[in-house]
């Protein structure tokens, strides 16, 4: 049975569905949102999946019974889309976000990061203002119910805290798709020349903004002072990771991720201070089990407490939010929150970046690129 004809018989009669339009029909629509939105047929319903591959988009659209197509227009014209998710490659996110507001949509799932500078945030900020559309950036661990649940349980950790780290352990993205879905489409990639210093500076951006951006927000929240950012050392890890140390006058932030064949996956974010810590074990992208696991320490261990797992990840979260907003049931949340988050984002893959591309030293020695 398809997934629209499934959730007619779901939804109560009272809360209509809310039908969704999706830009971008690749891997992270195929293994992410399709999976998630799966589970929630109660709620939403995908009517209209475009993509400027043709193929694609029918394939995909067949799988969910939604209209195919490859134009946008069509899909932000058709009265039976009331919230949009655009999960195109990220350089057309920033106009396709605006021609969704614009479009007079109940809300908007941009996958991250929204925009890639901040003249194309700044753009979308206005745009949301004016049209009153709420925008929810695909940043799924600020909605897994384990992160959100510790955020309600801190107290003055964020006050205290003097080290911040994100570190990330995960095969490469093509092995969670597989185990997924059957993927139609999937661009081929070359192989990098990492003797071009270029080369090493991109994949160091890139490596920031496509996957350390998952945890900017949360490391944002511990990090009151980011405007006096300083790299201590940075590396480059092939095939594909980065090891970035900064500090800011009160904070050290810590930045490492490898993408391998390294068992086992391991997504770990921390943030220790003087008297308290946090520590959470999200689980890996792409992977639908339930929420992240965070555990709060006070003095020397004898205060533990730990939230979840719960029964949805942040995925689920992303949705229920986009759901909620569309509804009039949650608050928007505050576009600037939005543009500080990717502010804060482009601060650190610039620094580190230039600090590449410079032959950074840092105070502790270190700059290059492991072998
Ligand atoms: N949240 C997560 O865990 C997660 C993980 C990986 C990637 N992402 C993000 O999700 C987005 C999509 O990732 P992907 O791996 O599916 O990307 P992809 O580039 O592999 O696929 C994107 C699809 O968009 C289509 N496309 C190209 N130009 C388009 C356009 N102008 N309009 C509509 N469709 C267009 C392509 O044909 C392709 O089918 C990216 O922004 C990426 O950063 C998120």
């Amino acid at each position: 049975m398809s997934q629209q004809a499934a959730s007619q018989h779901a939804a109560p009669a009272d809360r209509p569905l809310l039908g969704v339009g999706i830009l971008g029909a690749g891997p992270v629509t195929q293994a992410i949102h399709l999976p998630a939105l799966a589970r929630l047929q109660d709620i939403l319903e995908v009517r209209h999946i475009m993509d400027v591959d043709a193929a694609v988009a029918s394939s995909v659209a067949a799988r969910v019974g939604a209209t195919a197509g490859t134009s946008m227009a069509a899909l932000l014209d058709d009265p039976a889309v009331d919230v949009v998710a655009i999960c195109s490659p990220h350089q057309f996110h920033a106009d396709q976000v605006i021609a969704a507001c614009r479009a007079g949509k109940k809300a908007v799932l941009c996958e991250k990061p929204f925009a890639m500078n901040a003249e194309e945030a700044a753009r979308i900020s206005a745009v949301s203002a004016e049209t009153g559309v709420p925008i929810v950036v695909g940043a799924m661990h600020t909605f897994d119910p384990g992160w959100l649940a510790a955020e309600q349980n801190w107290g003055d950790l964020p006050g205290q805290v003097h080290t911040i780290r994100s570190s990330i352990v995960l095969p490469p993205n093509a092995r969670f798709e597989d185990f997924a879905t059957e993927i139609v489409t999937r661009p081929a990639a070359g192989r990098p020349d990492y003797s071009d210093p270029d080369v090493i500076k991109s994949a160091l951006r890139g490596g920031i903004m496509g996957l350390a951006i998952h945890d900017l927000p949360l490391v944002r929240r511990f990090t009151p002072d980011f405007t006096d950012l300083e790299v201590l050392q940075v590396f480059h890890v092939r095939p594909f990771g980065y090891a970035v140390s900064l500090r800011t006058p009160t904070r050290v932030i810590e930045l490492r991720a490898v993408m391998n064949g390294t068992w086992k996956p391991q997504w770990t974010f921390e943030a220790i201070g003087d008297d308290a810590a946090l520590h959470i074990d999200f689980t890996p992208s792409y992977v639908q089990a339930g929420s992240a696991v965070a555990t709060l320490t006070r003095g020397n261990g004898s205060d533990t407490r730990t939230f979840g797992p719960y029964g949805h990840n942040g995925y689920e979260g992303e949705w229920r939010e986009l759901a909620g907003l569309a509804r009039g049931t949650r608050q928007a949340p505050a576009a600037q929150t939005l543009i500080d988050d990717l502010t804060f984002a482009l601060a650190i893959a610039d620094a580190t970046a230039a600090s590449a591309g410079a032959g950074h030293a840092g105070a502790a020695g270190k700059a290059g690129v492991t072998p």
